[in-house]
């Protein structure tokens, strides 16, 4: 027993003096890690050398440790100094691992090191300046971590170094001008960050060796130093997301090896250059969101483009021929210029265009019928432009499609019938041509369609229940057309549908059998219609419905108690043939205009239905005498409160006193019933511009009132600027019927205070949400809002989807309000938080410093909701 233990433990000792001495400062690595992957099972103490190892390199003839490569490795800790005590390192990989630590000046003992990539870390402080006495470092990474403070200037001592990347931290100071001191360099890397405002330093142009110059949202300012026309070796220049002004450069078409060129999101202005007839390698330019004016220049449509974006500037004139001609064009985004003529006739013959998005221009003429030539086209998207003609019969085999958007043109004839049925599309929209015919059958292939809008043309025929069978469909508008027939029966399965506009049609027949199917069912417009029969029971099982209207057809029969248990937005009954007892929720004066014009109904609203044993003339005498007291009395009452007015005006009394109400929509209430409830017990909220208020009001609704705190200044200047304001912000928000944002039912202007009174629609569940406001819009749809911001949030981060002119400072805090909002447009109300909990969490990101996200390309999981109801985000 004894000589068997003492074999096992001569034979460790044996084996742990084997391990030579790189090895064993490797093992003191591990040891400051922590390891829970178990990456580093294979450093095996009792193994001669450490060159079996994973991650570790060592020199073939020496067999010394080399490199050491522990990317994506799950690694946490400090930075293991340790390493550096590896004489021969030249290589050092901790790329994408947890490392937590700040770096010290130890890393100058690394004094072999010839390339260090330590980004996408959580390494903090600052960055050391003694990483430029590493004399042979040629590549220096440490992008996406959290560094602060500035560049050193020290920095600019570097002697072989050649790739340098900072980007995404929370650098602050200028971008180091001493940067430009380095010629070996050729990729400079160190957008993302908190710079303060500078200009791009002009020493950069003596950069000579330049291959890739990255200052993406780098708070640029100022315009584009002449000394760079000297970086004839640059192949990729980035310098979006700044506030570069001035205009582009001609000299940027003198830089003959350029591949890439990215401006998009300055201030610059004026006409794009001519010359562009030298870039042979230019393969992607953006200089979209700029205000150029002027042409696109010939030359430019004549390169092998692959991706051209200038939307959201105000270019004129024609998109030259020469794209066409460009074979590997797969994007084009022209949207929101005043470009007019006609696509290019072959554009798509000789490229695999993907993303085409002219929305937005003065656009005339046909589609070309080659658009899809390729069998790549997914986005289609010509809204707002004058384009003519019919739909070409061979985009009905575009299989790739996935969003058709021709909205608001002067399209006309029949719609191809395969087109109908296109597998992939998900987004479907023809509203506001001339289209004309059927819908197609062949509809049922298209089984992924989310949004199906085909309003304002004029459409014929019976609705196919093949409709019924797109079990992901969530809106389907198809109203001002020329349907007939019934509403087919099928359309009862869609139990993720949320909004049904079939108004201003001829639709007949009654509401189809087993409607509780529409569970999400938001919006519910058949106004207009030859519909008859009953509204069913069950209508009161529709618990997500808030807008309900049916008024202008032939339904009969009581009006169903079960309304009652709706909590509707909007009700629409009237001009029907209904009868019966109005719910006596309903019986009140305000909801008049919603049963108006139903002559068997009756109820507690006496004077809605005609009184019985009346003839017509003495109704009619009793109408005009009634009419006359109340005119007469309403002359006196006019008089005397002008009176009274004018006597307080003369006073100026200090009351509130009404002077200017505004309602945007229909409302159930009067401006007194609101000024009841704003008292300290009822605040549920405040900010800087004033308390809110919850209001419960007679109707039983409750509304959110925003009393906005303004001194009543004397001023006059002062003043009619902040009215403006103020004005400006009621009338965009009066007209807005967008429903992720929280409706303003109506406001009132006085000379002490001003409310705004929003809608808060269901029950406690209060859907204040900062939506839109963060939001730079990427081509004007309304609808699919929130599927964009998902969409782009997860491909392409945060920063393509927040409005530029948004301070960079605050990315942390516009990160939780980005996250806020989405949480508030989930798809079921349900999943929303409460207003409460919103109120909270906007606190909450308010109180954050300011420090920005770690990296562009942020991999946080977005709260977007599954893939299945995301196509649409206008639920509430
Ligand atoms: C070292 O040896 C390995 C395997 O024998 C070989 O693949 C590698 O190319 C060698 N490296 C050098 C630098 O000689
Ligand atoms: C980072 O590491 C994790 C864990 O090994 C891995 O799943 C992920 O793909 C890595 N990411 C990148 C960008 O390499
Ligand atoms: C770094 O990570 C380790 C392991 O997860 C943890 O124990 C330590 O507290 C962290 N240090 C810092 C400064 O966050
Ligand atoms: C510029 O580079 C030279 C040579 O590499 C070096 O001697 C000098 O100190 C550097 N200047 C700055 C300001 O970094
Ligand atoms: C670098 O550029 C600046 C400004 O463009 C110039 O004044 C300076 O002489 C240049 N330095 C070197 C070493 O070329
Ligand atoms: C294109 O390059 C040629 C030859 O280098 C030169 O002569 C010409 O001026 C260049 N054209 C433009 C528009 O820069
Ligand atoms: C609804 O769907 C079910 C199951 O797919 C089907 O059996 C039924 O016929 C459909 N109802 C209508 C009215 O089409
Ligand atoms: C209902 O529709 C009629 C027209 O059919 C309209 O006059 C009335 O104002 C509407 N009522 C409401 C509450 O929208
Ligand atoms: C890095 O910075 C971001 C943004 O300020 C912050 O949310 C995160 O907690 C920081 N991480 C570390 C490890 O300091």
């Amino acid at each position: 027993m004894f000589f068997y233990r003492s074999v096992l433990f001569l034979s460790l000792l044996f084996t742990a003096r084997s391990l030579n001495q790189d090895g064993l400062f490797l093992q003191r690595v591990k040891l400051g890690l922590s390891d829970p992957a178990h990456s580093l099972s294979s450093w095996n103490e009792r193994d001669d050398t450490p060159c079996n190892w994973y991650g570790i390199t060592c020199d073939n003839s020496t067999h010394r440790v080399s490199s050491v490569d522990l990317s994506s490795s799950e690694l946490m800790g400090p930075f293991p100094n340790f390493l550096c005590r590896l004489p021969f390192l030249t290589s050092i990989n901790l790329m994408n691992n947890s490392i937590n630590s700040s770096l010290t000046d130890d890393i100058a003992t690394c004094k072999n090191l010839e390339s260090l990539d330590l980004s996408a870390n959580l390494l903090v402080g600052s960055i050391p300046a003694s990483l430029s006495e590493l004399s042979n470092l040629k590549l220096l990474n440490l992008a996406s971590n959290n560094f602060s403070g500035a560049i050193p200037a020290k920095f600019g001592q570097f002697q072989k170094l050649e790739w340098i990347s900072l980007a995404g931290n929370l650098l602050t100071g200028s971008i180091q001008s001493e940067l430009g001191n380095i010629s070996t360099l050729q990729h400079l890397l160190v957008g993302y960050n908190l710079y303060a405002p500078s200009r791009i330093p002009s020493q950069f142009g003596n950069l000579s060796n330049l291959v890739e110059l990255w200052l993406a949202n780098c708070n640029l300012v100022g315009p584009i130093p002449e000394s760079l026309s000297k970086l004839t070796r640059l192949s990729n220049l980035d310098f979006s997301l700044n506030r570069l002004t001035g205009s582009i450069p001609s000299w940027l078409t003198g830089l003959k090896n350029i591949e890439q060129i990215e401006l998009y999101q300055n201030f610059l202005s004026g006409e794009l250059p001519l010359g562009f007839s030298n870039l042979t390698m230019l393969r992607r330019f953006d200089a979209s969101t700029n205000h150029l004016t002027g042409t696109i220049p010939i030359q430019l449509a004549q390169l092998e483009l692959e991706s051209l974006n200038l939307f959201e500037n105000r270019l004129v004139g024609t998109l030259p021929e020469g794209i066409a001609k460009s074979p590997n064009l797969y994007e084009l985004k022209l949207f929101n210029n005043e470009l007019t003529g006609e696509l290019p006739s072959q554009l798509g013959l000789n490229s695999p265009l993907k993303w085409l998005d002219v929305s937005y221009n003065g656009f005339s003429g046909n589609i070309p019928g080659s658009l899809c030539a390729k069998g790549e086209l997914e986005d289609l998207i010509l809204i707002y432009n004058s384009f003519s003609g019919e739909i070409p019969e061979s985009l009905g085999k575009c299989d790739s499609l996935g969003r058709v958007r021709l909205r608001n043109n002067r399209f006309t004839g029949i719609v191809p019938e395969q087109f109908w049925g296109l597998p992939q599309v998900y987004l479907f929209e023809l509203e506001e041509n001339s289209f004309s015919g059927k819908v197609s059958s062949r509809i049922a292939s298209a089984y992924i369609l989310s949004v199906l809008k085909i309003s304002k043309n004029q459409f014929s025929g019976s609705l196919p229940m093949e409709i019924g069978y797109l079990g992901k469909l969530i809106e389907f508008s198809a109203s001002d057309n020329m349907f007939t027939g019934p509403i087919p029966g099928s359309l009862v399965n869609l139990s993720t549908l949320s909004m049904l506009v079939l108004e201003d049609n001829e639709l007949s027949g009654g509401l189809p059998h087993g409607i509780q199917g529409w569970k999400s069912l938001n919006e519910l417009n058949l106004a207009n219609n030859k519909l008859s029969g009953q509204i069913p029971d069950e209508i009161g099982s529709l618990q997500a419905l808030n807008y309900l209207d049916l008024s202008g057809n032939y339904f009969s029969g009581k009006i169903p108690t079960q309304l009652e248990d709706l909590n509707l937005n909007q009700l629409n009954l009237s001009n029907n043939m209904l009868s019966g007892a109005i719910p006596p929720f309903y019986a009140k004066e305000m909801y008049r205009s919603s049963f108006m014009g139903n002559p068997g109904l009756c109820g507690d609203l006496k004077d809605l239905c005609p009184q019985e044993g009346d003839s017509r003339k003495q109704s009619y005498l009793w109408i005009l005498r009634s009419t006359f007291i109340l005119a007469a009395m309403v002359f006196v009452v006019g008089v005397v409160w002008f009176y009274f007015k004018y006597q307080n005006f003369k006073k100026e009394k200090e009351v509130i006193t009404i002077s200017k109400w505004r309602s945007f929509h229909k409302i159930g209430f009067s401006e007194f019933e609101i000024l009841d409830f704003l008292k300290e017990d009822n605040v549920i909220g405040s900010g800087a511009s004033g308390k809110v208020y919850k209001a419960v009001l007679s109707n039983g609704e409750t509304v959110a009132v925003k009393k906005l705190s303004g001194e009543s200044r004397k001023d006059n200047t002062n003043h009619s600027s902040e009215k403006d304001e103020f004005e400006a912000e009621v009338e965009t928000l009066g007209r807005i019927r967008h429903k992720n944002i929280v409706r303003l039912w109506c406001c009132c202007n006085t000379a002490d205070c001003k409310l705004l009174a929003p809608a808060a629609i269901l029950h406690q569940v209060f859907h204040l949400c900062p939506y839109e406001l963060l939001i730079r819009n990427p081509e004007f749809g309304e609808k699919d809002l929130v599927k964009w911001v998902c969409a782009t949030l997860d491909q392409n981060g945060m920063d393509h989807v927040v409005d530029p002119k948004l301070d960079s400072r605050y990315r942390d805090e516009i990160s939780k309000i980005l996250e806020i909002g989405l949480r508030c447009t989930t798809a079921f109300p349900i999943g929303r938080p409460s207003m409460r909990l919103v109120v909270k969490m906007l606190q909450e990101a308010g109180g954050m410093g300011h420090k920005p996200e770690a990296d562009k390309n942020d991999e946080k999981p977005s709260p977007c909701y599954n893939e299945e109801v995301s196509d649409q985000g206008s639920l509430v």
